[in-house]
């Protein structure tokens, strides 16, 4: 991996210093770019929030092979966690890489380590094209993330999404907030409730909604009909000043009560911070930015190794807190003050 790193630091040409740990101080508030909006606290809060979460070692029971897979959206994951969709390599990592190199080494990258791998959408139009052509050629094994534009656009996207394979869709919400869409003038908006509920009606496949941060959306998002949810802040690029997810995430998890997947991302870099957002109620977890490090370092190649990383560091964390597989992980592994 640092052979990767290393060379991901060539190509990102500062856009991202592939810091020690990629906590968002170094290039808080730029957005264009890997930071996070404005301070960079919803960033760094994801991160800090996480690494505030402690852990209850056991080691007298009998878990030494633990079991690491789980099923979600009918397929069969290596490990719970998903390449979060990340779009726009041209002006936000430096153009060190094609949009379709990059969205072919994260699908791919993912499928050959029994992950799955989310793509992004924006402005230009290659961002969104480069992620389906990348899912049609892994057999529909990848999920493209739409942005929520008025009508005629979300819809002619999401219906070329389903055309490209795709029976799993989603839709980050929270990108209303965006700057570079503002920027470039491109109408992207909130969503009421019932333009949510006919969003899915009309989605043709099943949709996730991205960016819950409140029970109060989580709930409307349900009600709607999404097929899942991911509690996300957008890696603290759309609103300064939000907590971290992991900080919100039990009270979501507890009233979504099952009835839908709840997913979450923001901060999560090892096996150990999945383990956490598992044991705080998630049921997988994406991961963004150490994906497009690995992408552009390593290619395919190289996102398949940070995942087979991250499963080894999961097993080990789930020796060291005694889970043989990943229901067992819950509220009992986290240390109470
Ligand atoms: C450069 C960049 C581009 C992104 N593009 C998208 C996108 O197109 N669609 C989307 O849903 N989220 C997008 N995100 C947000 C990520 O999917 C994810 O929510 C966030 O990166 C998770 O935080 P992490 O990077 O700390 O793991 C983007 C994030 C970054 C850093």
């Amino acid at each position: 991996m640092n052979e990767i790193r290393e060379k991901a630091r060539k190509l990102m040409k500062g856009h991202c210093r592939v810091c020690p740990v990629c906590d968002g101080r170094a290039c808080r508030g730029e957005v264009p770019g890997m930071g996070g909006m404005g301070t960079g606290s919803s960033f760094m809060n994801n991160v800090e929030a996480l690494s505030r979460v402690r852990l209850d070692m056991r080691l007298v029971h009998s878990v030494t092979d633990p079991d690491t897979s789980c099923e979600l959206f009918g397929w069969k994951l290596a490990l719970p966690v998903l390449a979060a969709p990340i779009g726009g390599v041209s002006f936000n990592m430096g153009g060190g890489m094609e949009e379709g190199a990059y969205t072919d080494a994260v699908v791919g990258g993912c499928a050959d380590a029994g992950a799955v791998g989310c793509t992004g959408d924006g402005v230009p139009d290659i961002i969104h094209q480069s992620g389906f052509a990348s899912i049609r050629a892994n057999g529909g094994r990848g999920i493209p993330f739409i942005k929520p534009w008025e009508d005629e656009e979300l819809f002619r996207k999401l219906e070329g999404a389903v055309a490209a394979g795709a029976g799993v869709v989603g839709m980050d919400i929270d990108a209303a907030g965006l700057v570079t869409l503002a920027k470039m003038g491109r109408p992207v908006s909130p969503k009421s409730a019932e333009k949510l509920a006919k969003i899915v009606e009309r989605a043709c496949a099943r949709l996730i909604i991205k960016g819950i941060m409140t029970v109060e959306d989580a709930r409307g998002a349900v009600d709607a009909g999404a097929a899942a949810i991911v509690v996300s802040n957008h890696g603290g690029r759309v609103l300064d000043h939000t907590p971290g997810t992991c900080e919100v995430l039990p009270a979501i998890a507890e009233a979504v009560g099952g009835k839908v997947p709840v997913l979450v991302d923001g901060g999560v870099r090892t096996g150990v911070d999945v383990l956490k957002m598992l044991a705080l109620g998630a049921d997988a977890v994406l991961i963004g930015r150490p994906v497009s490090v690995a992408a552009l370092g390593g290619g395919r190649e190289g996102v398949a190794k940070y995942f087979n990383t991250l499963k080894g560091e999961l097993v080990q964390a789930m020796v060291l807190t005694g889970c043989q597989d990943l229901a067992a992980i819950d509220g009992a592994v986290l240390h109470d003050e």
